[in-house]
């Protein structure tokens, strides 16, 4: 690959993107009437059907020449032979060993087997009741510390597979704000709840500050020795757990290769083991391995995850669309959308090159949603007829796992009726002849008839899982991480760092002994230091 190469394949996006009719999709399917059977791959179980897009077969071709200048299937053998990928960190980004051993990368995948057993012999030890709490109480609930991918991984699984019956109760304590602990304390006895503290790097503020709260309400229940009894951490920072105080034997470790919105396949995903169960959490894993062995082996044209990813580059350089809406229809999936946020924009969200020069073009489109159908009665208004397209992600779940056949008809046929309006509008003919047959008068047709007209060749793509059964939903997870991954090396971003969430950091620290001390510093800006004025008047 040469820098050349590259820079001619996006050229030739643009210009196919620039061109007139460029975003028409209407057009395509009425030419081909085979049109879904050439767009949509299979892979691990899953259906993509990319056809509903303004993606033609010039442009796909067009498409699929940018990845192979980007070099795209190199990038990937190197990704999974454990090369420094995360460049900026000089990182290996090794999840996929979490999940299946990778013959390149034989160390790391040693290294992430032991910890697995180490997981699952725990897991068992507690379900059995051979580790108790320090009233010699069996474990019921499992309480996980953690914020950004040291939470949402987790929250988000919980939510989807988490049933009545299962072996723990999970609750998931992220947000600093104390309200979080005043909303889930009436939930726990501290004499059933064991407590994981989630953090890579244990010195994650909001997480400690949460894990001090935490570990004072435990020692008062329970007592200052017995609380030991209680805690659990994962992380890579033995020094730290250390002087928390959690024996080195209740730390489950995992390596800076794991970054943290890739976690949840590690120790991180300690909370769905225990609260599903260790057969579940192999099974979210082995969903995930199935995805890897697509992306590592599937042409480039059938690779669910490399279609994804040049779908996105199409809408986002191609025709400037710079979000994108996450429709999951199953309300067990309405955390996908934070954990793809985190996924996506913690990820691409950069505009600096490997090389440090800035990216001559948009990167990671900001990404939002919410389950179907409640979606449809909030934003999608302005996906229908606000001035600009918003691609959008269905997400449809062939079988549900309960017997209320009628709603899951009603569910399904939103998902597909959102996509077809999407894509085929309703011209002012057709506004027209439906307000004549309501019996509508001349003059009102007139008024309204603007209002009325969907513009139509709105692209979306469609995800189709069997059920969601832990492997379908360890794929799904799998493909957008391997999408995010193939988008970094067609932007050439680093999609494993994320420097831009330090600097909050850094100023936050001073802030809070400022509010401590009711004494705003002179030195913030004249914004910062009228609020923070205006909020320590207001707490006098
Ligand atoms: O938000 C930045 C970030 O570093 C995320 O990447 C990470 O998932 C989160 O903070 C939590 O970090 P830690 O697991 O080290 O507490």
């Amino acid at each position: 690959m040469t820098g050349d190469s590259l820079e001619a394949a996006w050229a030739r996006i643009t210009a196919l993107g620039a061109a007139p009719g460029a975003s028409a999709i209407r057009p395509l399917f009425a030419a081909e009437p085979d049109r879904f059977a050439r767009f949509h791959a299979r892979g691990a179980g899953l259906l993509l059907d990319i056809s509903k897009t303004a993606i033609s077969d010039t442009v796909r071709d067009a498409l699929l020449d940018l990845a192979r200048a980007a070099a795209v299937e190199a990038r990937r053998d190197e990704m999974a032979r454990g090369a420094l990928v995360n460049e900026t960190e000089r990182r290996a980004a090794l999840h996929m060993a979490l999940r299946e051993a990778l013959p390149g990368a034989p160390g790391p995948s040693a290294e992430a087997a032991g910890t697995l057993e180490a997981m699952r012999v725990f897991t068992e030890a507690v379900h059995r009741g051979e580790i108790r709490g320090a009233t010699n109480q069996r474990f019921d609930t499992v309480l996980n510390i953690g914020i950004g991918g040291s939470d949402l991984g987790p929250v988000m699984v919980g939510r989807a597979l988490w049933r009545a019956g299962d072996p723990m109760r999970p609750i998931h304590l992220g947000n600093v704000d104390g309200h979080g602990w005043e909303t889930v304390l009436p939930q726990l006895d501290a004499r059933r709840t064991l407590v994981l503290v989630a953090s890579k790097t244990f010195t994650t503020q909001e997480t400690m500050a949460n894990a001090h709260l935490v570990k004072r309400w435990m020692e008062a229940s329970v007592g200052k020795l017995g609380a030991t009894a209680h805690f659990v951490a994962l992380s890579t920072n033995m020094k730290a757990t250390a002087e928390f105080g959690i024996a080195p034997e209740r730390v489950f470790p995992f390596n800076d290769w794991v970054g943290g919105r890739f976690s949840l396949w590690s120790a991180i995903g300690l909370s769905l083991a225990l609260s599903l169960g260790w057969e579940r959490f192999r099974a979210l894993l082995d969903g995930a391995a199935a995805m890897d062995r697509h992306f590592l082996s599937a042409p480039l044209a059938e690779n669910l995850p490399v279609l994804l990813a040049l779908t996105e580059a199409w809408h986002v350089n191609g025709l400037g669309l710079n979000r994108r809406a996450v429709l999951p229809y199953d309300e067990r999936l309405r955390r996908l959308p934070a954990h793809l946020q985190q996924l996506e924009m913690e990820s691409l969200g950069k505009r600096v090159r490997l090389d440090g020069s800035l990216v001559p073009r948009a990167t990671g489109p900001v990404v939002f949603g919410e389950p179907g159908t409640s979606a449809q009665h909030s934003f999608m208004q302005l996906v229908h007829q606000g001035p600009k397209p918003v691609p959008v992600d269905f997400i449809l779940v062939a079988k549900p796992d309960h017997s209320h056949a009628e709603n899951h008809r009603i569910l399904l046929a939103n998902g597909l009726a959102q996509a077809e309006a999407l894509l085929m509008g309703r011209d002012a003919a057709g506004v027209e002849a439906d307000m004549r047959a309501a019996g509508a008068d001349e003059a009102t047709i007139a008024r309204l008839l603007p209002h009325r007209i969907f513009p139509g060749d709105r692209p979306s793509v469609t995800i189709v899982l069997p059920s969601l059964d832990p492997a379908s939903l360890g794929a799904l997870i799998a493909l957008y991480e391997h999408k995010v991954f193939v988008l970094g090396a067609l932007w050439r971003i680093n999609p494993f760092d994320q420097w831009g969430v330090e600097l909050g950091k850094v100023l936050a620290t001073p802030l809070v002994r400022e509010l401590e001390q009711g004494a705003p510093s002179p030195a913030h800006d004249s914004s910062t230091r009228g609020l923070l004025a205006e909020v320590l008047k207001l707490q006098s």
